[in-house]
């Protein structure tokens, strides 16, 4: 809608007290932000928000993936006060990258991106899984093959029955990075069924995998060895300015390796780290310039050491 310039000045001078009434182009009031929505909740629609503010009041569009949506082709959407409502949204069709526009007759803007991603945790696949045979004395690693997902998952094992977890020590540690369980020397008490708990922290849905029974050789005991090293953080670990970084680190061994940490670029592990389950997560809080670097995780036991080696950078 163009107004004839004559008019326009006629109607800003009259109005120019009433702040709102000025002509003016479009201006956000609120740029939409990044939603996750969680598949399995209740409620079924998400809202992207966009208002905007303007004199004539501004048309609203929004793109996808940099393309127009086109509302009136899709029922699941309409545009409610510059906000898109989206019902009973889809994976396939509306995860991506949003942006509002707004145009009056003095122009366009465009907001920032603002993406919508899916959270889910489907069921595994696997009912079964054949047993695991070790001697007493070796080191042993379980796979939990967590099921296909998006959204962060957290990892725990059932030992026999829920709500029995494995606890977590110097000899046994489970991976958040993969799910899987350690188990640096084997012992008598060990023997039973493993179950790994997979744990959605957007959708809060969990879902068990099928047990793995875990029984003992009997041709003999597993001797002294040195530590091997079987979970150990990337080699380039970039990290962002302020967030938590977490490295971790665990050796299989007889007798039980000890863990311990040091960089290797003559400067001291920041006295802000955090050491967890003895030692094999090493957690930088806020992490700053000054904790970038190169660090090392030291496995060590009677037999001797290893140790592996990553660098973190800064972003
Ligand atoms: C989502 O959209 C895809 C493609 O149009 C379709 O195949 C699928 O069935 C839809 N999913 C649901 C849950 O409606
Ligand atoms: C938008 O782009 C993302 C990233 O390339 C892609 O994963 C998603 O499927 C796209 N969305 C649609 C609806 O095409
Ligand atoms: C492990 O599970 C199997 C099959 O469900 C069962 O027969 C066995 O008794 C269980 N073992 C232990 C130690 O709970």
């Amino acid at each position: 809608m163009r107004l004839p310039w004559e008019l326009l000045v006629l109607q800003s001078f009259m109005l120019c007290l009433a702040d709102d009434n000025i002509l003016h182009g479009p201006v956000f009031i609120q740029e939409p932000s990044s939603v996750i929505f969680a598949l399995d909740s209740e409620e079924k629609k998400v809202k992207l928000n966009c208002e905007v503010k303007g004199n004539p009041k501004p048309t609203i569009r929004w793109k996808l993936n940099g393309t127009i949506v086109d509302i009136g082709m899709d029922y699941r959407y309409s545009v409610v006060e510059g906000s898109l409502l989206i019902n009973n949204p889809n994976k396939t069709q509306d995860a991506g990258t949003y942006q509002c526009i707004a145009t009056n007759s003095f122009g366009t803007i465009v907001s920032r991106e603002a993406k919508l991603q899916f959270a889910y945790l489907e069921n595994f696949k696997t009912r079964t899984r054949s047993t695991v045979s070790v001697r007493q004395g070796q080191g042993m690693v379980l796979l939990c093959g967590p099921p296909p997902h998006s959204g962060e998952l957290i990892y725990a094992w059932i030992f026999n029955e829920y709500p029995t977890f494995v606890h977590q020590d110097n000899r046994r540690f489970v991976s958040q990075e993969t799910g899987n369980l350690y188990i640096a020397k084997v012992e008598k008490s060990d023997v039973g069924n493993y179950t790994c708990v997979v744990t959605n922290t957007v959708t809060n849905s969990r879902v068990r995998g099928p047990p793995t029974p875990l029984i003992l050789r009997n041709d003999g005991v597993m001797g002294e060895y040195e530590p091997k090293i079987e979970v150990q953080f990337p080699e380039m670990v970039p990290s962002a300015k302020g967030t938590t970084v977490r490295l971790e680190c665990f050796a299989l061994g007889n007798p039980v390796p000890a863990i311990s940490w040091r960089r290797t670029d003559g400067k001291q592990i920041p006295k802000k780290a955090r050491r967890h389950k003895s030692s094999s997560i090493l957690e930088i809080p806020n992490f700053q310039q000054e904790d970038a670097g190169m660090y090392e995780c030291v496995a060590e036991n009677v037999r001797g050491k290893n140790v592996a080696r990553g660098q973190l950078t800064f972003y």
